[in-house]
């Protein structure tokens, strides 16, 4: 793991990256040279990073990179230009940030000091376990110049801790499911909540039958691999006895799709359908790490998708924990009946709130893209609350309703419903009404991170391969909590839209 200093006095460090805005010369951190800088094609644009060499025998490296437009810098452009320095030095070991003059006006200097330094290091991030040659960056120390030092420590170690939850995330999505079955993530959990003072309860097959999680059942019983369902929880002495915050995670470590089996160019990239439980599993760690004083409880349903003689069938129908029929037409719709079961045991403890996280729908892939994670729920302030933690994270999020006239297209002819919606017609949507079934009258939110859980690209500080999306929401939701109290009166935004 690399480290972040902020020494009092600059120590050895042979690369120092600075940053300027667009266009270049403008303050903050007029560019140390800008005339080379426009001969050598650099405008400062986002993303963009120039390296200019050494001033003189002995000197630093000098590297700039671009924060894009003054007045538009907020935590997401200082942490993309971090990135973009380690991105453009891919051999340094030791890099200098240099942040004096990068104060935009709502961040505070520790603000701007984690920033960076989880731009920087995440951006340094690798999958490297099954590579005979290291590749990626060798970056082992990060040290923070031009900012106060007691601010600038308090910041670079909280980026420590985020970076380091978010790259756990990143190799969880990124081990093969051959590797990361549902018994060994258990085992992970089981590790991390030792370490970090979690409570952890685990259900294993014979509990989850006593337990009558038929999703979760139905959804297992073509794979030789047991199910599990994880619950974690992070409850600091003063807010133990609170209602927590319930985060739920889909945690498919393998998705073939079942007998409605998938193409194999669509499976190629199935372990990553356990993201919504390792960005659970990350943000309990974090909070733990953080110290953050927010009850929490973690929530993950773990297992295969598998297509073996015993699998579901297509027109199956199975009894959920809290006791409503589902008719299973395509067992490719899985993730929504392993959360269904989640999300009833998450309600049954009256949490303050709900949210969960899970690779739900390709639908969600054609209507937002591999940027952005589709939003729903039921109560506003929630919402309110989750999409202000992905502004402030960097993580894309956008709220897409859930029209009660849709509920129609999950209606099933011999079961409470079906677990597929209308074809073609928003099947992001249709997931959300079918999970809305499941959380009683709990404030809930759901995030579809089907596109932004894995990236195709390299770019800024995310690498093709798993991302970690929505660990960093998470814990800017839990760090800056405010409990609810139960669910708002009258219908949420979105809930209206179609009646
Ligand atoms: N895990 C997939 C969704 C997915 C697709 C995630 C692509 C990431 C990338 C999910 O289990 C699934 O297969 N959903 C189906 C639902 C359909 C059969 C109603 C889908 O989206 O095609
Ligand atoms: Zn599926
Ligand atoms: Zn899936």
């Amino acid at each position: 793991m690399t480290t972040v200093e902020v020494p009092e006095r600059p120590g050895e460090v042979e690369v120092v990256a600075s940053f300027a805005t667009s266009p270049l010369g403008e303050a903050p951190g007029a560019a140390p040279d800008g005339e080379l800088c426009r001969v050598l094609g650099f405008d400062a644009a986002l993303d963009a990073a120039v390296v200019l060499g050494r001033r003189g025998p002995g000197q630093p490296v000098e590297v700039v990179a671009g924060l894009g437009p003054a007045a538009l810098v907020d935590a997401e452009a200082i942490r993309r230009a971090a990135a973009a320095a380690v991105r453009a030095t891919p051999r340094v070991s030791s890099l200098r940030l240099e942040l004096a003059g990068v104060d935009p006006p709502e961040l505070s200097s520790e603000e701007v000091a984690q920033a960076a330094c989880e731009g920087a290091l995440l951006a340094a991030y690798r999958f490297e376990r099954y590579k005979s040659e290291r590749q990626g960056s060798p970056l082992e120390r990060v040290e923070l110049a031009g900012v106060d030092p007691g601010p600038g420590r308090r910041g670079a170690s909280r980026a420590e801790v985020v970076a380091g939850v978010v790259t756990l995330a990143r190799d969880l999505v990124n081990t093969p499911a051959g590797e990361l079955t549902p018994r060994r993530f258990e085992e992970l959990a089981r590790e991390l909540a030792a370490l970090e003072g979690l409570g952890i309860r685990v259900l294993d097959e014979q509990a989850i039958v006593e337990e009558r999680l038929g999703g979760l059942l139905a959804v297992s019983r073509g794979s030789a691999e047991p199910p599990r369902l994880v619950r974690l929880e992070h409850a600091p002495g003063a807010v133990a006895g609170s209602p927590p915050v319930a985060l739920v995670g889909k945690g498919i470590t393998f998705d073939s799709g079942g007998l409605s089996l998938k193409s194999g160019t669509s499976m190629m990239t199935m372990k990553t359908d356990m993201s919504g439980a390792a960005a659970v599993l990350a943000a309990l760690v974090g909070s733990a790490r953080l110290g953050i004083g927010v009850h929490a409880v973690g929530w993950m349903a773990l297992t295969e998708n598998m297509p073996g003689g015993r699998a579901t069938k297509p027109g199956d129908v199975l009894r959920a924990r809290n006791g409503k029929t589902i008719e299973v037409l395509n067992t490719d719709a899985e993730g929504r009946l392993v959360l269904a079961d989640a999300l009833s045991l998450a309600a049954e403890e009256s949490p303050d709130s709900i949210v969960d996280l899970a690779t739900l729908t390709g639908a969600c892939i054609t209507a937002l893209g591999r940027g952005v994670a589709g939003l729903m729920g039921n109560d506003d302030r929630l919402l309110a609350a989750l999409r202000a933690a992905g502004r402030r994270a960097g993580e894309a999020v956008w709220h897409l309703p859930l029209p009660s006239g849709y509920r129609s297209q999950i209606e099933s002819e011999v079961a409470d419903m079906k677990n597929i919606g209308a074809p073609g017609e928003a099947g992001a949507l249709a997931a959300g009404l079918l999970l809305e079934e499941f959380v009683g009258t709990t404030p809930w939110a759901h995030l579809d991170i089907a596109g932004p859980a894995r990236s195709e690209t390299d770019g800024g500080y995310r690498h093709k391969g798993g991302t970690g999306f929505g660990v960093r929401t998470l814990l800017e939701l839990l760090a800056r909590y405010e409990p609810l109290g139960g669910r708002a009166e009258g219908l949420s935004t979105g809930t209206e839209v179609l009646r």
